[in-house]
């Protein structure tokens, strides 16, 4: 797919995408969300992708919402649709395998919230806003926002932003654990890159099957998510990177992870 609202870089395993749509604040019209399908589509099909960054074009925002001007005029049935296609593009993200930063890059809205909450984790720029107002617009949450947002920041603090609105600037942010790190604006992608490549030096397995035990298991009982994990960790002791990864500990060298 060729894309219009996105860039897709990759270099030495990681692979840089960048909402593109500066002149409207990078909003999140169907094409840029059929876009973001394929790019991770591809990403999480590509041996060679390791991990990916996820931000947006310009220095106002990361992305400023769903777009509004589409959102105007659909039916019930639009709505639903477009609600259901956008959290199946959220949950490909989030179960790609692969770990997945948000470079927040200034305001995260709406749905492009909800977009930074289905990344693994947030890096947000100090001049970085993160908010849900679509109550301010008669509507509401339709990427899993009133799901995401309680299950990472608590009930009380996701309920206080998604009924006032109000959006939260990145040391408040910060400080309910919406955003991992707030850094200065100039270094935002470099220290997103710096920390996805200290994730990318451990083995692509355990990765893999960390995430999928934090995702799967979140949503499960405990008893049935410990078993989960108990499972996943079986199955890790046949891989060629245990053998190697405690082989050289042993042997006080660096490991050498083939994902295998
Ligand atoms: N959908 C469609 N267009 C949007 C948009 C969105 N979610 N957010 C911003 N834009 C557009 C604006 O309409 C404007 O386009 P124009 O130049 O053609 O008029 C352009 O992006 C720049 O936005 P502007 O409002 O002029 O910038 P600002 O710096 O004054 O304000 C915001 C920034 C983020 C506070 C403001 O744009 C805003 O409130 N956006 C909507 C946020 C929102 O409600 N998101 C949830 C949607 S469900």
């Amino acid at each position: 797919m060729s894309y219009e609202n996105l860039k897709v870089e990759t270099r030495d395993g990681v692979a840089i995408v960048t909402i593109n749509r500066p002149d409207k604040l990078n909003a999140l019209n169907d094409r840029t969300v059929e876009e973001l399908d394929a790019a991770f589509a591809a990403i999480g099909s590509d041996p060679q992708v390791r991990g990916a960054i996820l931000t947006g074009a310009g220095e106002k925002a990361f992305v400023a919402g769903a777009d509004i001007a589409e959102l105007a005029t659909q039916s019930p049935v639009d709505g639903k649709e477009r609600s259901i296609r956008g959290q199946k593009v959220l949950d490909r993200i989030e179960n790609l395998g692969k770990p997945v930063i948000a470079a927040v890059n200034g305001f995260a809205l709406g749905g492009g919230c909800e977009l930074a909450l289905a990344c693994h984790v947030r890096v947000a720029s100090e001049n970085a806003r993160l908010g849900t107002p679509e109550v301010k617009l008669g509507i509401m949450c339709g990427y899993a926002g009133t799901q995401r947002l309680p299950r990472l920041v608590g009930k009380g603090r996701a309920l206080e932003m998604l009924l006032t609105g109000e959006m939260v600037a990145a040391p408040d942010a910060l400080r309910i654990g919406l955003v991992n790190r707030v850094v200065p604006k100039e270094s935002l992608l470099a220290e997103a890159e710096t920390l996805l490549r200290q994730m990318l030096a451990n083995g692509p397995v355990s990765l893999r099957f960390t995430l999928e035990a934090v995702n799967a298991g979140l949503e499960m009982p405990l008893d049935e998510a410990q078993y989960l994990e108990a499972t996943l960790f079986g199955l890790i002791c046949t891989t060629e990177d245990m053998k190697e990864g405690t082989k050289a500990f042993l042997e006080k060298r660096p490991a050498k992870f083939q994902g295998k």
